[in-house]
């Protein structure tokens, strides 16, 4: 019999819409991280949380350089039941978008208006990108879907991330305990470009994986399979792992599946 209740069963889905997210990579992370699931999991660029919800460690530090992205995960803590209305409406999203800026603008990034607003931007927004403009301005067009559902009772997330702490820092910054288990999946390398969406430069790519190559502990990064990436991991003793990542389309129709790594260090 029906009690009228939404209950929680099975895994829960990574909550926002977010680029590189990783839920396809659960299955061939599980094998490594079984084995040190007493340990803390550190993610520096948690990003979306598909691995975090997949791997469902007990203690976790969880970062993101994105405040707006952090300030969501901390209201979901706190057992977030969305009051805002939300309509899948143009009209409503640009008046949302500019009530979103005006919060940033006025130092009230963290309350949960900030929070309610940033879910219903990430929902709405063209392709859940996450934009701002040099202004600091949250610049993302009106998305153009058949149809968008929005969620309001996230109550069953606050039980396993109460458990886990979230810090918005650069990843170089975070005080990691010489037994954590690090999984880091930084903006993607791309070849030819110094830079990468997100502001992610190959002088970064270098300082990360020097930084994680210092780790005693167990250690699984990923990335796009580029020559330098390659280079850069085998250089530093890294054992690779090659997979096809599944097939995304680019704005140039190519829709060959990218080439992954993964490059690990301590984990067997
Ligand atoms: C590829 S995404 C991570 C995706 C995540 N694994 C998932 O499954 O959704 C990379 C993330 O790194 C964050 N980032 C970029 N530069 C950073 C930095 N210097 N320190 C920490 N995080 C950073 C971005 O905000 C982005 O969320």
């Amino acid at each position: 019999m029906s009690t009228g209740r939404v209950t929680q069963t099975g895994p829960l889905s990574p909550p926002l819409k977010w680029a590189g997210g990783k839920r396809w990579l659960v299955p061939y992370l599980l094998p490594l991280w079984e084995p040190h699931r007493h340990r803390r999991l550190v993610e520096p660029f948690c990003g979306g949380l598909a691995v975090a919800l997949g791997l469902m460690p007990e203690r976790a530090l969880l970062n993101d350089v994105n405040p707006h992205l952090i300030n969501f995960y901390r209201w979901l803590q706190r057992g977030l039941i969305i009051t805002l209305e939300m309509r899948y409406d143009k009209e409503m999203y640009y008046a949302y978008r500019d009530r979103f800026n005006a919060l940033i603008r006025e130092g009230k990034e963290q309350t949960r208006e900030a929070a309610e607003l940033f879910y219903y931007l990430n929902r709405t927004g063209y392709n859940g990108l996450c934009r701002f403009n040099r202004k600091g301005e949250f610049n993302v067009p009106f998305g153009r879907y058949k149809r968008v559902t929005y969620r309001h009772d996230w109550t069953a997330y606050a039980t396993p991330l109460a458990r886990w702490e979230f810090t918005v820092m650069d990843f170089e910054a975070l005080p990691i305990d010489e037994e954590d288990f690090i999984y880091a999946d930084p903006p993607y390398d791309v070849e030819f470009r110094d830079y990468s969406a997100g502001g992610f430069s190959w002088e970064d790519q270098v300082r990360l994986a020097e930084w994680l190559a210092q780790h005693p502990g167990p250690v699984v990064a990923s990335n796009q399979a580029t020559p330098r990436i390659v280079r850069l991991y085998t250089s530093l003793g890294f054992t690779l792992r090659y997979l096809e990542a599944p097939r995304r389309i680019s704005s140039n129709g190519d829709r060959t599946p990218a080439r992954e790594i993964l490059a690990l260090k301590h984990v067997t």
